[in-house]
C-alpha cells in the first residue's frame, strides 16, 4: 500500500502488552478453532481433572472465563444440563462468535465478549468459575481472582488450569527456546513471570498462595501429566508457526527457515515410535468461597466433597 505515513498527532496510542495479547488471539480464532479435536485430546486429562473440582450438578449456574471457541463449554453444558446456565466468555469477539456457532444447540450456554479481569456477575450469583488455560494471560490474576471471588456463592467453586513450568513442558519450551535465540541471539528470553504468556502462573506454590491471597479455602493445585500426541510432525509444524511464528517474522526468509528447521529436528523425537508424545504439565488450581456461616457444605448439602490438600 501506498501513502504518506500519519502525522504524529493521527498515530494511533500504541497497544498495551494486554491488548496485543487479546488482539492476537483474537486473530487466530478460526484457526484455534480448527485445532480443537488435537487441543481436546491433548488436555483431556486436565479436562477431567478440572471437571471432578467442579463438581458441577444439574441447575447450577456458572461463569466461564477466557473459552475459546467453547472446547471445554460444551462439558460444563452438559454438568448442568438444560436446567442449568454456562455464561462463555473470552476477550476476542471473533472467539466468541465461533463459540456461538459451534455451541448454537446449547440452550443453557449465553456466549458473551468480556474481559476475564473484568468479570461483572452480580455478587454470589454463581456456583462456579471455571477457566481452561486462560488465566496466564491474565495482566493481573490477583486483581481479577479479587473481583470474581465475591461474584461466587458461599461455598462456591473456582477452577482453572495452567501450564506447568518450561522444564516440565518441552512440547512448548523446546520450540520456543529455539526461535527466540535466532529472533535475539544475544538475549535470553526473559523468566517465565516476568510478563503474562505460557508460563506466568506456573508456580504451584504461588499459584496456592495467589488463591488463599484472596480468601479462597480447601486450596488445591494437582499437576496432570497431558502428552500431546500429533496426528503427524507435519501437523505438529503447523501448529508451532500459527502460535509461535510471531516471534521469528521480523527474520529474513532465510533465517527463518533455517530456525524451523532446528525446530523441527528438536521436535521429531516427540513423535518417534514409543515416544510418549510430547511432553506437557498442567496444573488444575482449586478452591472454594468460604461459606460465612463456617462451613461450605452447609451452603448446598451433599456437595462436600474429599480434596487433595
Ligand atoms: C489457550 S486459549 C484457551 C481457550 C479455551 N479455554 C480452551 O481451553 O480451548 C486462551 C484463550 O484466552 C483468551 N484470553 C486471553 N486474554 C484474555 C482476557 N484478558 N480475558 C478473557 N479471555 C482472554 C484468548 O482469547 C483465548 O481464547
Amino acid at each position: 500500500m501506498h501513502g504518506a505515513m500519519p502525522a504524529a498527532h493521527e498515530a494511533p496510542p500504541p497497544r498495551s502488552p494486554k491488548e496485543a495479547t487479546v488482539e492476537a488471539w483474537d486473530a487466530r480464532a478460526d484457526r484455534w478453532d480448527e485445532w480443537t479435536p488435537m487441543v481436546e485430546s491433548w488436555f483431556a486429562p486436565a479436562t477431567a481433572n478440572m471437571e471432578r473440582a467442579l463438581g458441577l450438578r444439574a441447575g447450577d449456574q456458572v461463569l466461564e472465563l477466557a473459552a475459546g471457541t467453547g472446547g471445554f463449554t460444551r462439558a460444563l453444558a452438559a454438568a448442568v444440563g438444560p436446567s442449568g446456565h454456562v455464561i462463555a466468555t473470552d476477550s476476542g469477539p471473533r472467539m466468541v462468535a465461533r463459540m456461538a456457532e459451534n455451541l448454537q444447540e446449547l440452550r443453557q450456554v449465553t456466549a458473551r465478549v468480556m474481559d476475564g479481569e473484568r468479570a461483572d456477575q452480580s455478587p454470589g450469583s454463581l456456583d462456579a468459575i471455571a477457566c481452561r488455560q486462560g488465566f496466564m494471560f491474565f495482566a493481573a490474576p490477583e486483581t481479577a481472582l479479587a473481583r470474581l471471588a465475591p461474584t461466587l456463592r458461599p461455598g462456591g467453586r473456582l477452577v482453572f488450569s495452567v501450564f506447568s513450568p518450561p522444564d516440565r513442558n518441552g512440547v512448548l519450551s523446546r520450540p520456543s527456546r529455539i526461535l527466540s535465540r535466532w529472533a535475539d541471539p544475544d538475549h535470553p528470553p526473559p523468566p517465565p513471570d516476568a510478563a503474562p504468556g505460557p508460563f506466568s502462573l506456573s508456580d504451584p506454590v504461588r499459584l496456592g498462595n495467589l488463591l488463599r491471597s484472596v480468601g479462597f479455602e480447601s486450596v488445591a493445585v494437582e499437576a496432570v501429566d497431558c502428552p500431546l500426541r500429533p496426528p503427524s510432525l507435519t501437523k505438529l509444524m503447523e501448529f508451532y508457526r500459527e502460535i509461535l511464528g510471531a516471534t521469528v517474522q521480523r527474520l529474513s526468509a532465510s533465517d527463518q527457515a533455517a530456525a524451523w528447521a532446528e525446530v523441527e529436528t528438536a521436535v521429531a523425537p516427540f513423535l518417534a515410535p514409543g515416544s510418549p508424545g510430547a511432553p506437557c504439565e498442567i496444573l488444575v488450581a482449586a478452591g472454594r468461597r468460604p461459606d460465612d456461616r463456617g462451613s461450605a457444605s452447609r451452603a448446598r448439602p451433599g456437595r462436600e466433597r474429599s480434596r487433595p490438600a
